[in-house]
């Protein structure tokens, strides 16, 4: 497997249409955790995999996935969206979990390793995360992992059924200290 960084538990690679059937069965099991706050289609057919890898061809979003060092099996998702050049060098996050994989520092450790790449070999230079002001774990882990709160936006994406106001969150490289 080739890794594009690790860590003591966890490592990130891109995502590959080779993940259809481990990514299907994560996303089965994980249907009532995601519904609330994933947009888009619950990608348990090949078809909606096939759709959803489309994203990816272009230079505007990367699909990575966070696996464990040990058996290689994913433990999460993390999609670099909306990459913009140019004086922004920027990007939007989205991440989750799955049910048998939350709970254990997995995405904390993952997400690092991704902020990491980001602005190393990716060379960005702002990445976002947008989250409803009611996923207590999701404003958990972006803290931990030294996003700050930029603001506050109503209505900010249609996520189960309706229009969703999210908290803007962000990390630039001066924030890690680079
Ligand atoms: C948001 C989400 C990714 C957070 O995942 P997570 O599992 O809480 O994050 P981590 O993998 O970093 O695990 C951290 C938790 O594991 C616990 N943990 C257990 N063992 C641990 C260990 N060895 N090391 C570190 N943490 C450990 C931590 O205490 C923490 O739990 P707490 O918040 O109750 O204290 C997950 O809840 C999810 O997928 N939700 C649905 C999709 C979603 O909301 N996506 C984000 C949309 S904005």
């Amino acid at each position: 497997m080739i890794y594009l960084a690790e860590g003591p538990r966890v490592a990130i690679r891109y995502i590959s249409m080779q993940d259809f059937e481990e990514l299907a069965a994560l996303h089965e099991e994980s249907a009532q955790l995601l519904a609330r706050w994933m947009p888009g289609a619950p990608l348990v057919t090949y078809a909606e995999f096939e759709r959803y890898m489309s994203r990816f061809d272009g230079p505007l979003n990367e699909g990575f996935l966070i696996c464990l060092r040990d058996t290689g099996a994913i433990a999460g998702r993390v999609n670099v969206n909306n990459i913009i050049r140019g004086t922004h060098q920027s990007a939007m996050i989205g991440y989750s979990a799955y049910a048998s994989t939350t709970g254990h520092g997995y995405m904390t450790e993952g997400l690092r390793l991704l902020v990491g790449y980001a602005f190393g070999e990716m060379k960005l230079h702002r990445l976002e995360a947008n989250i409803q002001p009611d996923n207590a774990p999701s404003l958990s882990l972006i803290k931990r992992v030294g996003f700050q709160r930029e603001g506050y936006s109503p209505n900010f994406q249609f996520i189960d059924g309706a229009w969703r106001d999210h908290e803007r969150w962000a990390v630039t490289v001066e924030m890690t200290g680079a």
